[in-house]
Parts: structure tokens; C-alpha cells; sequence
């Protein structure tokens, strides 16, 4: 059995479900899932030939396409691209299942209904008032064409692998929190348990069912009455939950107020009663009680992951057997080196993050120095910068000859303030680099403003180069981080105990097609080996027109900061478990924030809302002064309890080499200092455990007790 999807809702539970019933495959776009005993692969369904290849490589018997675009408001909002996966996806798969003679089971909605007045049948007209129904009715019309189909009208809820929630499990830990949450009284629904839901598609697949079928509850409720049972079998407060209008409510989207459905004709034809929406939910509350919830959310935990070390380290990578496997295979393959796993890396990271190039190199510090290159720095120029960062961030403008000059920090981001980088702007500035320090964007918006500002002054162009090494995966007011919509360029690093690793690496994404082609020569040598590019044609061509392939130009001084097919592979093989990574760090954050967040002298970090951090690293802010211990015995302490720690940053002009050659000293800026004298790293990355988590708040905590009590 092939289920699209697997990493959504239903493709999930159900994948659950026929675990050990079907040799299961489940196929996934981006957000990679672990379940135990299912092989995954990732293919985008939108691409013609992707899933006929994982229909020639598995050859089931059986697709159970899930894989769907389904927030009815995004839909509404993203026609194109609902389109695209819910139209031209499920046409690809109806091609691949045809020609390949599969069963295909396509998972359709109560949506196609108009919704006016309840109790559908599947011969009653479909007139949807949103373009997600309409979306998906026009997939079923392409599952129509093919003989050996069934399409199945539902709608449903259960456990979601990923950081999203359906209907009842979001009410379920609102109430869990004890928050008030609205349920609407006049919206009605026959929505059926994912795992209910399951147990009928084997008893069609058993029957060998084809055509239009409503597979859901025998039954209704509106959503208010479906939270009040729900707090009611879970003895959750009732009392939380107010009933309110849908037509108080501003949705983007037409919605219909009654989809209930008749199942009728799948039960005569099953010869079995489904279940009623009050046995569904009590099906669901049971299986919250036996821990399917949790079972489902840390299944990754069923997988082996590398390395497994005896201490909690402040951040380390996570490695499992397909990024093993993959290395492996390039190590096999003809290419270790100047091969096509760069530009797919490069592509990825492109399709990622929204930037239109790319360029990857052999670090994160070698795509600064090629940054700075890039933008003509030289001698005679300054750059301004963070202090609180990692050297690379100032060094790469000393590497070109220029002057690193720092600006202040912002005591509630830590990053880069951006009055205090408007007052070091002078003609020399040639750029700016803000870092995102630990995920947390800089303030772009101002950045940019000033910037812009300061051109028209001087009449010069000066460059924006975001050092995003903590902050792939983040956004800014909506824009993914490296969309260098605020920037001429934007750097990432893909070391160890980033987000993603490669071993060593790094990135340079930009929008400007003349900085890509000259990033592309500083990584290799100054040399390129374009035609379009050569400098002397006459020598790139023969005299009939033809390149001549032996042909390339060094047109400039560059470097050797070339990356490998080896590194690259891992790299795009990491990208595919980041949606994954993040949302098991921010966990772990929430976690953190819940337990220091009244502890008297310890700061948890500030989140910016126009941000969306991907919390590169856990920064608490304390006052040994007043607590009365040194940091380094602090870090000592939780060291020997196997807690390792770290200090990001010591400000950077305070290093010899910056004191010596420049002539920075302490109290250049007063609140990096102050940051650096309070902060402290505890461990966080996407591998650790629950327990390993809370041993970490428990040492930290009891450090603190121990001081005070000593007092
Ligand atoms: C903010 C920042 N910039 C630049 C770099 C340099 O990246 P790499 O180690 O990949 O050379 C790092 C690495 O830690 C970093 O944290």
C-alpha cells in the first residue's frame, strides 16, 4: 500500500493503522515523518514523473491518496498553488495508478456539498463555496476516468504528527491548558476518527468497493456539542467552551453551515454500520488515554539517530540512516566532487527559502569572504556589524582588507541595533551584516530604511549581507529567512550543531543574478567556464561557432571553496527533516520558557512577533553576580552532571586580534558586554529526550536553589 501524504493528518494515522496489515509505503512532500517498520520517500506530487518512479520502484497494489492542500482559507488564498497539488498532483497519480493498473482509493471531502441543508447523498448536486471543495471535486472527476477507483467523501479528526492541530485535539489541550476556546453552534458536521475512518477502507479494499462513496459518522453534531462530549468523556471544564455564530466569525473562505452526510449506500454496500460521531470521539478518547497521541508525536524516537553520546551537549547534529545511506551512495557514484548533488542542494535551498540563487561553499565562512568579495569590499572600506556573534561575521571584511567596525546590540533581541548601526555609517561603510543571532531575525525593515537613507547621502550603493548561520528555517514579517527580500545577500552555515550540517558548509542565497555569477567565480578560483560569461569569445569559440570544451577563463583572483557531492547529498537529505527539526526544538523551547519563566534572575529570550524564531540556540540570561556564583562554576557544576553549556558570544572586538589591529577596547559597546556577562547556552537540539530535557531544567534550577540557600 503507497499512502500520499504520510505526513499529514489522515495519511498518518492511517499509515498507523496499516502498519502491520500492508507492506506500507508512505510518500511525503517536505516534512519528513518516522514510523516504525514504513519505509518513507519524499516526491512532489506537482512534478509529472515523481511518482511514477516510486510507482515503478514499489509497484503496490494499492494508492491511498491523501496528500491534499487542505486549510480552506490558505486554499482560498493560494489558488494557484491548491491547483497545482489538489488538481494536477491527483492527476499525475490518477496517470501513474492507470497505467500501472493499481486500485486507487482518493480521499475527497464533505466540502464538494454546498452545505445549505445537511444529509448529502452522493447523487445530490456538488456546488462547494470555496476553492478547496471545488479543488477537490475537480480531483475526484480526474479518479473518475479511471475504473479501478474509490472516492471517499469525509471529514475528519485524530492525531497530528506534525505542530498542527484538528478539531478535537485542539480542543482537547486548549482545555488540557485551561484555556476558553469558541465552538460554533450552528455549523454541523458526520466527522469520523482517523483510526474509524481506517478500519472502513480496509473493509472497501476487502470488499473490492469502486465508485462515490460518504464514508463518515452515521451521525451529527455541530462543533460546540462535539467539544462539550469531547470535555466530557475527557473530564475536561465544560465550562471553557462558549458557543458562538459562525457568522461572527471572519473567515476568507464561504463555508457551509450543515455538511452533514448520509452514509447510507456505503453501509448497504459494506453490510456494517459505521459508527456514530459519539462513538467516533469516544474511539479518540481512548486512544488518548492508552498514549496513541504521544505514541504518534515521538515516533521519530522509534528511529536510530547519531551520534549517541553519554553527556547532553549544548547543540549537536542528528543524523539518521538516510542521510547515511545517501553519503554512501555518492561515495559509489562517479562524482564526489563537482557534481549534481551541488546545484540539487543549491536548488533546494532556493525552493526553500524563496531566494531566487544560490551558491554553496565549503563553510559558512568562506560564503562571507565571498559575500564581502562579491560586493567589491577592499581596502579603505568598513563594514559594520554585530558584536555579538562568531568571528566569521567581522573577519570576512579583514579578509578583504577592510575594517570591521561594531555596533551596539539591542539588549531585548540581542541583535544588532539599528540606531546604533545607523551612527557608525561614515562614507567608508561599504556593507552591513546583521546576524540573526540563535533564529531571532534582526530588524530588517529599519535596517533596510536606514540603509537606503544613507545611500541617497552618500550616493553610494552599500550592501546588505544577512548572516543567517543560526537561522535557516526562520521568518520575518512572513518572508522565510535567506528570501533576501531586506538584503543584497543572505549567508547560512551548515556546521554541526546547526539547523542542517553537510560536516563543514555554507550558503550564499541572493535575488541578484550578477552577484550569483560572481559568487559562482570566487568559489572556484576566479574561473569560469560559461560561454556567455568568457571575457575573450574568440578564444571560447571555434571559428565555426562551436564552444570549445576545454575552454575556461580566470577572470579574477578567487579561492577554492568549493563544497562536495558528499556534503551536499547530506545537506539535502538533512533539508528534508527540517520542518521536523524545528518543530521538536521549538517543544523544547516552549518547555524552557514554561519552567524559567518566574524564576527570579534568570531571563528566557525575548520573541520579536514580527519574527518566527527557529531557535538555533537557548539563551538564558543570568545574574551570577547577584546569585552569587561565577559562571564558570556554574558551567563546572552542570558539567558534571552531564550537562554541557556554552557562552555565545564573547564580543568580538574584545579579542586580541581585534584589540591589536583595530584598536577596540572594552566599553565600545556597553550592552553586548553586559549581554555577554549574564549569558548562558543550555543544551537544545532535535534528538533530546524528554527526560534529558527536564534533567536540564532540574540541574540549572537546583544550581540556582543551591546558591541562594547557601546564602
Ligand atoms: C553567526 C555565525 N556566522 C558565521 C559562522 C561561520 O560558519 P562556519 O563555521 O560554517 O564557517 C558561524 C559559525 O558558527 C556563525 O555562528
Amino acid at each position: 500500500m503507497l499512502i500520499t501524504g504520510v505526513s499529514g493528518l489522515l495519511g498518518n494515522n492511517v499509515a498507523y493503522y496499516f502498519q502491520d496489515k500492508y507492506d506500507v509505503i508512505g510518500q511525503y512532500f517536505s516534512h519528513k515523518v518516522f514510523i516504525q517498520g514504513i519505509k518513507t520517500v519524499s516526491a512532489d506530487i506537482r512534478t509529472e514523473n515523481s511518482f511514477g518512479e516510486i510507482i515503478a520502484t514499489y509497484e503496490p497494489d494499492v494508492v491511498l491518496h491523501c496528500a491534499s492542500l487542505t486549510d480552506i482559507d490558505f486554499c482560498e488564498n493560494h489558488k494557484e498553488l491548491t491547483q497545482l497539488v489538489n488538481n494536477i498532483g491527483t492527476s499525475h497519480i490518477v496517470q501513474a495508478c492507470k497505467s500501472s493498473k493499481i486500485k486507487l482509493v482518493y480521499i475527497s471531502t464533505d466540502s464538494v456539498y454546498d452545505g445549505s441543508k445537511g444529509n448529502f447523498q452522493e447523487t445530490d448536486e456538488v456546488n462547494s463555496p470555496n476553492y478547496y471543495g471545488l479543488s477537490k471535486y475537480e480531483g475526484e472527476q480526474a479518479v473518475q476516468k479511471m475504473k479501478n477507483s474509490v472516492i471517499l467523501r469525509t471529514n475528519i479528526f485524530g492525531w497530528n504528527i506534525q505542530d498542527k492541530h484538528s478539531i478535537a485535539e485542539w480542543i482537547l489541550y486548549e482545555l488540557l491548558n485551561h484555556r476558553r476556546i469558541k465552538g460554533f453552534k450552528n455549523v454541523y458536521f458526520s466527522s469520523i476518527y482517523t483510526f474509524d475512518f481506517a478500519r472502513i477502507v480496509e473493509l472497501i479494499l476487502n470488499k473490492d468497493l469502486t465508485g462515490i462513496y460518504n464514508c463518515a459518522s452515521s451521525t451529527s453534531l455541530s462543533k460546540y456539542e462535539f467539544a462539550c462530549i469531547l470535555a466530557k468523556r475527557l473530564d475536561l471544564n465544560q465550562g471553557l467552551i462558549e458557543p458562538i455564530d459562525i457568522n461572527d466569525f471572519p473567515f476568507t473562505a464561504r463555508r457551509g453551515r450543515n455538511l452533514t452526510m448520509n452514509v447510507d449506500k456505503l453501509c448497504r454496500d459494506l453490510g456494517v454500520a459505521l459508527p456514530t460521531i459519539e462513538q467516533s470521539l469516544d474511539n479518540f478518547c481512548r486512544d488518548y488515554r492508552q498514549g496513541l497521541a504521544d505514541v504518534i508525536k515521538n515516533s521519530w524516537r522509534t528511529i536510530e539517530w547519531y551520534p549517541q553520546l553519554s553527556y547532553i551537549p549544548y547543540g549537536r547534529q542528528s543524523i539518521d540512516e538516510d542521510d547515511i545511506s545517501g553519503v554512501v551512495e555518492v561515495l559509489r557514484s562517479s562524482h564526489l566532487t563537482q557534481g549534481g548533488s551541488i546545484a540539487d542542494f543549491e536548488q533546494g535551498l532556493c525552493d526553500y527559502t524563496g531566494a531566487r540563487f544560490a551558491v554553496a561553499f565549503n563553510s559558512g565562512t568562506s560564503a562571507l569572504h565571498c559575500a564581502c568579495l562579491a560586493m567589491n569590499v577592499g581596502s579603505g572600506h568598513e563594514v559594520i556589524t554585530s558584536p555579538n556573534t562568531f568571528v566569521a561575521s567581522a573577519n570576512c571584511a579583514v579578509y578583504c582588507g577592510a575594517k570591521a567596525v561594531f555596533a551596539d546590540i539591542d539588549l531585548s533581541t540581542y541583535n544588532i541595533d539599528p540606531l546604533e548601526m545607523e551612527k557608525k555609517i561614515v562614507p567608508q561603510t561599504k556593507g552591513v551584516i546583521p546576524v540573526h543571532f540563535a533564529g531571532q531575525s534582526c530588524d530588517m525593515e529599519s535596517i533596510q530604511d536606514i540603509i537606503e537613507e544613507k545611500q541617497e547621502q552618500y550616493g553610494h550603493k552599500i550592501y546588505i549581507i544577512e548572516d543567517a548561520s543560526h537561522a535557516l528555517g526562520s521568518c520575518y514579517k512572513g518572508h522565510r529567512v535567506g528570501s533576501c527580500v531586506y538584503s543584497d545577500m543572505t549567508v547560512m552555515s551548515f556546521h554541526p550543531v546547526k539547523h542542517i550540517t553537510t560536516g563543514e558548509g555554507g550558503v550564499v542565497l541572493t535575488n541578484e543574478e550578477e552577484l550569483f555569477r560572481k559568487l559562482r567565480r570566487f568559489r572556484s578560483h576566479g574561473i569560469t567556464s560559461t560561454a556567455e560569461e568568457f571575457i575573450y569569445k574568440e578564444q571560447g569559440y571555434s571559428p565555426s561557432g562551436l564552444i570549445n570544451p576545454w575552454y575556461y577563463e580566470q577572470q579574477f583572483l578567487g579561492h577554492n571553496y568549493r563544497i562536495t557531492d558528499i556534503q551536499c547529498t547530506l545537506g539535502l537529505s538533512q533539508l528534508k527533516k527540517l520542518p521536523f527539526f524545528m518543530s521538536r526544538r521549538r517543544e523544547i523551547v516552549n518547555r524552557y520558557n514554561e519552567a524559567f519563566k518566574d524564576i527570579e534572575l534568570i531571563c528566557t529570550p525575548f520573541e520579536d512577533n514580527k519574527c518566527d524564531s527557529n531557535f538555533h540556540l537557548y539563551v538564558l540570561l543570568i545574574d551570577f553576580e547577584k546569585i552569587g556564583i561565577e559562571r564558570a562554576r556554574f558551567m563546572l557544576e552542570l558539567k558534571r552532571k552531564g550537562i554541557q553549556t556554552q557562552v555565545h558570544y564573547v564580543p568580538v572586538y574584545l579579542h586580541p586580534f581585534y584589540r591589536q589591529n583595530f584598536g577596540t577596547n572594552l566599553g565600545d559597546c556597553p550592552s553586548a558586554e553586559e549581554y555577554y556577562s549574564k549569558c548562558l547556552s543550555i543544551p537544545l537540539f532535535p534528538m533530546m529526550t524528554g527526560a534529558e530535557v527536564e534533567k536540564t531544567i532540574d540541574e540549572v534550577l537546583s544550581q540556582i536553589k543551591v546558591v541562594s540557600s547557601i546564602e
